[in-house]
């Protein structure tokens, strides 16, 4: 099939283009974003391969399916920026990667912990101007704390048998609560208690129009004095004013974030020579306590060589029976309506 491959960067053209020797199909290469400008671009194939900042709103998918479009073949997890109900609608096949390398995720998460707690980020540029002066450096013992971790799927387990090797208490929060977290050493308690209990909170849920700033000030005012706040999920899921407001207060005591609620406009391209225009980011990266990567979570050999894999195989599927490995059918519910 057809497919054109929209974000394209170097390694997604590696990965994509090695997984293709199996299964052969016609790909694509662009390297705009999806938008309503460019999703002309796609006219003549089957298929769009789309990543997580592409546009895959309603006027898009129209545009797609108008085109003759039949499958968007999202190469990430997440699925929070499709419009699922539009995409039915049209007769628009949805398919996803989820679980590509949820070790990748659940790692880069714990070095954001590790990081952020003993202060390597500041000791690597200190070293480097020979300044060996341990003032501000002064980290904690990760043994004997307590991590709280919302959302227990395939990357909340693997993170939480990640700290419970540090010998860390690991409370859980999830509508779904699962064998393998409790397994893995989680024990379940409500979203408030979680908050009220841990040293270190993250997350690891889908954003959904239910857990849009599932942090927000409330929430915040119910975590620790000084605790850590990680998120490798979705920008949308924290109130970021809220969250800079408790840097301020320092009611939160550390900040590790590998997504951002307006990345679309930044994340993933160079813009070292250029000002930057998104002030509440520019406000962000002046915190000495606050560790900021720019959705690089997932940016392993391992999930990219995964992802073109099972991204491909998804097409190959689609082109011999129609069948889809579609989004949850729960996610339908939880998507927005299309005005
Ligand atoms: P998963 O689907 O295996 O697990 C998500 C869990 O969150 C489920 O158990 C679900 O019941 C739970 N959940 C849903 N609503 C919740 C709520 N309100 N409170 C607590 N838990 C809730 O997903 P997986 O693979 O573990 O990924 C989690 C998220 O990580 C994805 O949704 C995606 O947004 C993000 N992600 C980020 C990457 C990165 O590079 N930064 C890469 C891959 C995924």
């Amino acid at each position: 099939m057809r497919v054109a491959v929209f974000s394209t960067k170097p390694y997604d053209r590696r990965f994509l283009t090695e997984a293709n020797r199996e299964t052969g199909h016609d790909l694509v290469f662009l390297e705009p974003r999806l938008s309503p400008q460019t999703a002309s671009l796609a006219g003549g194939c089957g298929a769009v391969c789309a990543f997580v900042n592409d546009d895959l709103g309603a006027p898009v998918l129209e545009r797609l399916a108008t085109n003759g479009i039949a499958l968007i073949a999202l190469r990430s997890a997440g699925f929070n920026h499709v419009d699922l109900p539009a995409a039915r609608e049209l007769g628009l096949s949805v398919t996803r990667v989820p679980g590509y390398s949820p070790y990748a995720v659940a790692e880069h998460c714990a070095g954001l912990v590790l990081s952020l707690n003993r202060r390597i980020h500041r000791a690597y540029n200190r070293v480097r101007e020979h300044n060996f002066a341990l003032n501000g450096l002064l980290g904690f013992d990760l043994h004997g704390r307590t991590v709280g971790v919302i959302g227990t799927g395939r990357i909340g387990v693997r993170f939480t048998r990640i700290m419970t090797g540090f010998g860390c208490r690991v409370l859980a929060t999830d509508p779904y609560p699962s064998d393998d977290a409790v397994a893995a050493g989680a024990s379940y308690v409500p979203l408030e208690t979680l908050l009220a209990e841990s040293d270190i909170v993250t997350l690891h849920c889908p954003l959904t129009p239910q857990t849009q700033h599932l942090i927000d000030e409330r929430r915040i005012a119910q975590m620790r004095d000084g605790a850590m706040l990680i998120n490798t999920s979705r920008g949308g899921l924290v109130d970021t004013a809220a969250v800079i407001r408790g840097l301020k207060s320092g009611k939160i005591g550390h900040l590790g974030l590998d997504v951002y609620e307006e990345e679309a406009d930044i994340f993933f391209e160079d813009l070292s020579d250029q000002m930057l225009g998104d002030d509440v980011f520019s406000r962000l990266v002046t915190f000495p306590n606050v560790l900021i990567t720019g959705h690089q979570a997932f940016f392993t050999e391992e999930a990219l060589r995964n992802i073109a894999t099972s991204t491909l195989a998804s097409v190959t599927a689609y082109e011999r029976d129609g069948s889809v490995a579609r989004v949850p059918p729960d996610a339908l519910v939880q998507a927005p309506t299309p005005a």
